[in-house]
């Protein structure tokens, strides 16, 4: 028999048996203190909990159903996106130790790098987001101890070989670790790529309601775990039972939003592209779109959001088209149900390689309203860009 698909996956082990009558959800335990019956047993582990930061029922349920998801041996949770990401660098590296990474990874992951870990005498180098496979590995020197990986990059969407940046950084004693935040643990498997560790915001896609701050980090290798849970460990970055409970929860339908979200974001995307306002539409999923090819080769699904880079304009211009959607939400983040959009074009000044855009950038999410709909929003999107 086959193995079940990760969409039956996640619900099965919800539904498991073995555990006598019980709600389908864990209760929601709000706890820091847990009591024992007698001293003796207060600080034996097989009984449970000795105290808060050990993790709930549901955190317990979330990480084991994480580590399933990644193929992991064991999965962390922290407190934000932004944790997942500085957890495993800082587990992972030592003072005089060079990380190489790309402009593409998220901003706050840039500013861990060049502030605090430059700070702790631990280098970066930032290449440009599109470096290819061969680039990052030419790049990387006798002090590298970790490369960085973002596929697609925040912002500019481009992609890079993973499996050959992990098969290179792997002979040669260095560390990888890949935010895949794009693809939620569900179009693209890091560690069946040979990633060490695979990190998501489970903020975005896994959460998918708008109302949560969390990361996942998954791993094989046990000194890579204890290392992470060491840190974990040291610098008390536990995640509350509430926000743990709401990621399970989320995560029982992620395939299906994730999958309907993609399908509208690529249906979007084809329209945008069509646009006389837009020049690119910065969407691997999208044929002739960057990043296309190796999407097509390494990804079994598509997430919902994309860059479009407009034909000129100015901030102008893109605070107009932004103002006159009325279905899309101006927020940041993204994975959630709701559609949203940002202006992107200030961003790219903190690169050390900024791209040569045509025109504004601006970052879509599409959530799970009527696609038709949405295009009705664009529409009057451009209309106010242009005019
Ligand atoms: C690619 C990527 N990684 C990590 C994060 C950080 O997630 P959080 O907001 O939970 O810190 C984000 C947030 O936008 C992101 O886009």
């Amino acid at each position: 028999m086959s193995s079940p698909s990760d969409r039956t996956r996640l619900i099965a082990s919800a539904t498991r048996r073995g555990f006598g009558r019980r709600p389908v959800n864990p209760p929601l335990e709000r706890a820091s203190t847990m009591l024992s019956d007698r001293a003796e047993a207060m600080r034996d582990d097989a009984d449970g909990p000795v105290y808060g930061l050990d993790g709930m029922t549901a955190a317990r349920e979330l990480r084991a159903a994480l580590a399933g998801l990644e193929g992991a041996e064991g999965a962390f949770i922290v407190p934000s996106g932004l944790a997942a990401v500085t957890v495993p660098v800082l587990a992972l590296t030592r003072p005089g130790d060079e990380v190489v990474t790309t402009d593409a990874v998220y901003g706050p992951s840039r500013r861990f790098l060049s502030r605090y870990q430059a700070a702790r005498g631990v280098t970066t180098r930032f290449l440009p987001a599109d470096a290819d496979a061969e680039t990052i590995l030419a790049a990387a020197g006798d002090r590298t101890r970790l490369v960085l990986l973002e596929s697609p990059a925040s912002l500019t969407f481009q992609m890079v070989d993973v499996a050959a940046v992990a098969a290179g950084c792997r002979a040669r004693g260095v560390m990888t670790v890949l935010d895949n935040t794009w693809a939620a643990g569900l179009a693209f498997k890091p560690l069946a790529h040979g990633v060490d560790v695979s990190v998501q915001a489970l903020t975005k896609y896994v959460g998918g309601h708008s109302d949560l701050l969390m990361g996942g980090i998954a791993a094989n290798d046990p000194r890579c775990l204890s290392a992470i849970a060491n840190a974990i460990e040291d610098m008390g970055w536990h995640v509350s039972p509430d926000d743990a409970w709401l990621a399970l929860r989320g995560l029982r339908t992620l395939p299906l939003r994730y999958a309907e979200q993609g399908r509208s974001g690529l249906k979007i995307a084809r329209w945008l592209q069509a646009r006389p306002e837009v020049s690119r539409v910065l969407y691997p999923p999208l044929p002739g779109s960057v990043g296309h090819d190796l999407w097509a080769r390494d990804f079994a699904g598509a997430a919902s959001l994309m860059g479009v880079v407009m034909k000129g304009g100015n901030e102008a211009a893109g605070r107009r088209m932004l103002d006159a959607l009325t279905l899309f939400g101006l927020g940041y983040s993204w994975g959630g149900f709701e559609s949203l959009a940002t202006h992107e074009t200030h961003q790219m000044a903190y690169r050390d390689h900024p791209p040569a855009l045509e025109g504004e950038l601006i970052r879509l999410h599409v959530g799970l309203e009527d696609p038709d709909d949405l295009i009705a929003d664009l529409e009057r999107g451009l209309a106010a860009f242009a005019g």
